[in-house]
């Protein structure tokens, strides 16, 4: 069986400050080992703080579309420029209100591959769809705008984060179980096709994870780590939560 990486990773959303990256970097820099990766994904004026600070870093979104005629939005080689490793696309925040859909995540996830950042797939159903049990429907439709446009090798550069739209920012988790079973289905549908690289993809769980739930659920099977929001703001509740990931894999 491949190994897969386990990862922590920090979503500041529109907060942080540059105060804040000195918080959070000297932070991770006090937890860094070679078991975890640690990424944190700052709003992009902080990008260059950041990656100075010696912090692996990543952005929010990206444009899916080369350098033009397109105010207010930011290219992807520019990024990459930086010193940016990773993008998060797909994230819910963007999918719901600011109406991207799966073929827009899907032409943002190719444009980030194309300059060499990875991609995190964000993916997830939102509480009504949860409820009229659509869950696994919903996760295979936008896993599969990215396996359409793309092939199912292009998964192999990249990390997939399950985060249950009604989990984040709500301070209600999914148990570790139901996260289990839905990451089981996500590396299932993937094996089917490529049984290789399901085995080596890392798949994080994300949605009010904080410093008292994360140990139980990185601790299952198919969760290899965590996207983080409010509590990756925290210095103390961040590095409990990355010390949480070590040996889990
Ligand atoms: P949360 O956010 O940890 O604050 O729920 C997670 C996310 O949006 O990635």
């Amino acid at each position: 069986m491949a190994i897969r990486k386990t990862m922590v990773a920090g979503n500041w959303k529109m907060n942080g400050s540059l105060e804040l990256v000195t918080q959070l970097s000297n932070a991770v820099n006090s937890v860094k080992s070679n078991e975890i990766d640690i990424v944190l994904f700052p709003p992009f004026p902080l990008v260059p703080a950041l990656v100075d600070s010696g912090v692996t870093t990543g952005t929010q979104t990206l444009s899916e579309n080369t350098p033009g005629a397109f105010t207010g939005e930011v290219d992807a080689q520019l990024i990459k420029d930086l010193g940016a490793e990773y993008v998060l696309v797909g994230h819910s925040e963007r999918r719901s209100i600011y109406k991207e859909s799966n073929a827009t995540v899907a032409a943002k996830f190719a444009r980030a591959q194309q300059v060499g950042l990875t991609p995190i797939l964000c993916i997830g159903e939102s509480e009504s769809e949860q409820e009229n049990g659509q869950t696994e429907h919903v996760v295979a439709a936008q896993i599969d705008a990215v396996i359409e446009k793309l092939g199912v090798a292009a998964l192999k550069h990249s990390v997939i984060a399950y985060e249950p739209v009604w989990a984040i920012g709500t301070g209600k988790t999914a148990s570790p179980e139901q996260a289990q079973a839905v990451h089981k289905f996500i590396r299932d549908k993937i094996a089917s096709l490529d049984s290789d690289l399901a085995q080596g993809l890392t798949i994080l769980y994300g949605g009010s994870v904080n410093e008292k739930n994360s140990e139980l659920l990185f601790a299952q099977p198919d969760i290899d780590g965590g996207l983080i929001g409010g509590a990756s703001l925290k210095a103390d509740s961040f590095t409990a939560i990355c010390n949480s990931a070590k040996g889990t894999v």
